[in-house]
């Protein structure tokens, strides 16, 4: 087992700037730095790497209490591309978006079984800290949430306190290249001082983009990151993601059938808890193979 050590201090109770400890602020924090998952999570026996899938997923149930929420849940899901969760109200995408960096962990009732790995590492063998997991695999939330600090405190956080700045100017260039990488830096790079809960929606879930990218994850989770956003900057997160695919595995959950078309390379269609079916977005628009799947994107139900 190898444990990026850098990392020992996160597991100690770190202090948190906001009580919103366990959503975008966890999955922001952190780092790894020059470190991969496969530092911060053992290699098991047999787990050879894929090259082509950044998570596979294998026979995955969530149980809340007595209730069952997720179904033998099997997916590969690729590295640098876009995956779409798609599927009605309450099919368990975000319950299952929530397995692959642990945030199930933080709800007591919710338990997991099956295997998660990421580059053929379990993310839920003991020895991993889910703290550290959840700055390699960062989180974006439906309603923008940036910390209660200026534009450049909210991206500046994660690098600060896990030193990968070594220097002042070093740390205000990660900040500016996150911020250019969230499509951002030019609509806030003369009021870096101001509050982050100052800008519009939009802006803040670009902002929360850059916070998020700031400590350099590998996988990024977006549950309806456009749900309370308007068309014009539910544009110009879509150009975001897009771009940004090229450096990252993106796993996106989206109500719009539209949306999921646009920005995705593979869907993945859940309904009752289970995964239906997945494959190449456009095979999955066009010719999809069960029939619960054409009910759903001809909007027969959900
Ligand atoms: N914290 C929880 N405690 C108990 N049950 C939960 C919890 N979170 C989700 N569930 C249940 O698990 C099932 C799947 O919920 P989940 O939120 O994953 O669905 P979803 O596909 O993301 O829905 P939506 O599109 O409305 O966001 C639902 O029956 C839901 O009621
Ligand atoms: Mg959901």
């Amino acid at each position: 087992m190898t444990l990026n050590p850098l990392a020992f201090p996160l597991s100690k109770g770190h202090a948190m700037p906001t009580e919103n400890r366990d959503d975008t602020l966890a999955a922001s924090q952190a780092q790894g730095g020059a470190s991969s998952l496969a530092s911060v999570i053992p290699t098991g026996p047999g787990n050879a790497m894929s090259s082509d899938f950044k998570i596979r997923a294998r026979d995955v149930n969530v149980f809340y209490g007595d209730k069952q929420a997720l179904f033998d849940v099997s997916l590969d899901v690729p590295a640098k591309s876009v995956t779409a969760f798609i599927g009605p109200s309450g099919c368990g995408k975000s319950t299952f978006l929530r397995c692959i960096n642990r945030m199930n962990d933080t709800i007591p009732s919710a338990r997991v079984t099956g295997s998660i790995e990421i580059d053929g590492n379990d993310v839920n063998a003991k020895s991993v800290d889910p703290v550290v997991l959840r700055s390699r695999v960062g989180m974006v939330f439906q309603k923008p949430n940036p910390f209660p600090k200026t534009i450049f405190e909210n991206v500046a956080y994660g690098p600060r306190i896990h030193g990968l700045a070594t220097s002042k100017a070093e740390l205000e260039a990660i900040v500016e290249a996150s911020l250019k990488k969230a499509g951002l830096w030019a609509e806030v790079s003369d009021r870096l001082h101001q509050a982050g809960t100052g800008l519009s929606g939009g802006q803040q879930q670009r902002l929360v983009i850059a916070r998020a990218i700031a400590v350099s994850p590998e996988v990024i989770l977006m549950d309806e990151p456009c749900s309370a956003l308007d068309p014009i900057a539910t544009a110009r997160i879509e150009e975001l993601i897009d771009d940004l695919r090229n450096q990252f595995c993106i796993v996106i959950v989206t109500h719009s059938m539209a949306q999921a078309a646009r920005v995705s390379q593979k869907t993945a269609f859940f309904h009752l808890g289970k995964l239906v079916e997945s494959g190449p977005t456009e095979e999955m628009f066009t010719n999809p193979r069960d029939t619960r799947t054409q009910d759903y994107i001809t909007g027969r139900f959900g």
